[in-house]
């Protein structure tokens, strides 16, 4: 009865332990089983788990361990001569034993002091302070977050916005190296542990189940998953060959269903020991799930189908605590997919003539902004406005949330 015990399963509902003890977020990371090397004088708590919380086929049960661990953690909480919670949790079973550290937010440096308060903040003019959302902050505070392709535009501005915020952010992209370089980035701005690079393919459905066991080792859970990652690859229907709009649809439709499958698995297991706990997942979606795309129907195809995927995940999820829902930005003018000096779509677009009459990649722009009642693009402040509402709102899931100056409107 060897390897029973495992970080994918049991983090998670140690996680859960504390999420409900303290209504807040925790950071449960897999330590060395004998933890020498912790602090003697912390609180510890040994959670021992029964025979009966295994199964038929020998395998833990996780319904039976949620409920062991929660009546354990239970008793060693009120045998204490003061209720203190653990930065030591052991569990054991049998001849095994697991050990994880848990820390709070607090111990993450660097975060404001007002996040941490939830201290309304009045809005900034300053763009960082505004893209952070500070006045909103208390909404992510501590909170552990996935971003992904998170190493540029979209994801970039949204790893920033939840990690001034004073959220813990995995940066998770094909592109480590630009995910690693934003987690350095931010790591040495706050001079504390505020972001973690990780690799994924994100329609790879091996990838994105090891990327979820690494996370359940590293911090016991999630709070927060933006599934942001996404392509477009533009094309007559006439024309457009068949790979292009398969590759499309297995970056932004499959892989919405491979995140939300096992990120979904993480965040319904940790809420077994957390019934009052609400996660999120949110899908990065955009204008064109909500109208067709001329020669784009791989896109606006792949985008469409997405919101159907959150309104389905978000039915079923509900009952694990999981609020589904989407956001539709219009374009991001400034981000590299549009701006990008040598392959962005101005440049694209002036090259191939699409916009008529335009002479230069300022008059590509005009054109996009013209067809915007707000005037302007999105820029990742409006994008970080609508995902704090979506994760502070409490009574509300399976939505498509519209952030777009006015470009495209709900029926
Ligand atoms: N840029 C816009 O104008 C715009 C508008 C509306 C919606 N969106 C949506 O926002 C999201 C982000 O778009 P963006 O323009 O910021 O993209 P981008 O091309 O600037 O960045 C995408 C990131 O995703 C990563 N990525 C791509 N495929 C991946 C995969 N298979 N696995 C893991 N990572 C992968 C890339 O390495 C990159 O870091 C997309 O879902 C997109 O559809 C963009």
């Amino acid at each position: 009865m060897m390897n029973v015990l495992n970080d994918t399963l049991i983090a998670p509902l140690v996680r859960g332990l504390f999420l409900d003890a303290t209504r807040g977020p925790a950071i449960v990371a897999a330590a060395k089983a004998d933890a020498a090397s912790h602090n003697a004088a912390a609180a510890r708590f040994s959670l021992p788990l029964p025979d009966s919380a295994l199964g038929a086929e020998g395998a833990l049960d996780e319904a039976a361990a949620a409920a062991a661990l929660k009546a354990a953690f239970g008793a060693a909480l009120a045998g204490g001569a003061k209720a203190v919670l653990p930065a030591l949790v052991e569990v054991f079973l049998g001849g095994e034993k697991r050990a994880y550290a848990v820390s709070g937010p607090e111990s993450i440096p660097g975060i404001p002091p007002a996040a941490l308060a939830g201290a309304a903040a009045s809005r900034s003019a300053e763009p960082a302070a505004a893209n952070s959302a500070l006045g909103r902050a208390a909404v992510v505070a501590g909170r552990v977050a996935l971003v992904t392709g998170g190493a540029q535009g979209f994801g970039a501005e949204i790893v920033r916005g939840l990690a001034a915020s004073g959220a813990f952010v995995y940066i998770a992209d094909m592109n480590l190296a630009g995910a690693e370089q934003l987690a350095d980035e931010l790591n040495a701005a706050s001079g504390g542990r505020r972001a973690s690079a990780v690799s994924v393919n994100v329609s790879d459905e091996a990838s994105v189940a090891a990327m979820f066991d690494h996370i359940a080792a590293a911090t016991g859970g999630l709070d927060l998953i933006v599934s942001n990652a996404g392509i477009v690859r533009a094309g007559s229907v006439l024309e457009q060959d068949e790979k292009s709009f398969r590759l499309v649809t297995d970056v932004n439709y499959v892989a919405f269903f491979l995140i939300a499958k096992h990120g979904g698995r993480l965040l319904a297991r940790q809420r077994r020991t957390a019934p009052r706990w609400l996660t999120d997942i949110v899908q990065i979606n955009s204008k064109s799930g909500l109208e067709g795309s001329n020669k784009n129907g791989a896109y606006a195809g792949s985008k469409f189908g997405g919101l159907g995927l959150v309104q389905s995940f978000a039915l079923e999820l509900v009952a694990h605590g999981i609020k589904v829902n989407a956001i539709c930005p219009g374009n991001f003018l400034d981000g590299p997919l549009w701006s990008d000096p040598v392959k962005g779509l101005f440049v694209q677009y002036l090259n191939s003539g699409k916009v008529p009459g335009a002479k230069s990649v300022a008059d590509v722009r005009a054109f996009y902004e013209a067809k915007v009642p707000m005037g302007r693009g999105a820029t990742g402040a409006d994008v970080m406005r609508a995902l704090y509402y979506i994760v502070e709102q409490e009574y509300e899931t399976g939505q498509a949330l519209p952030v777009a100056g006015g470009q495209v409107m709900l029926n």
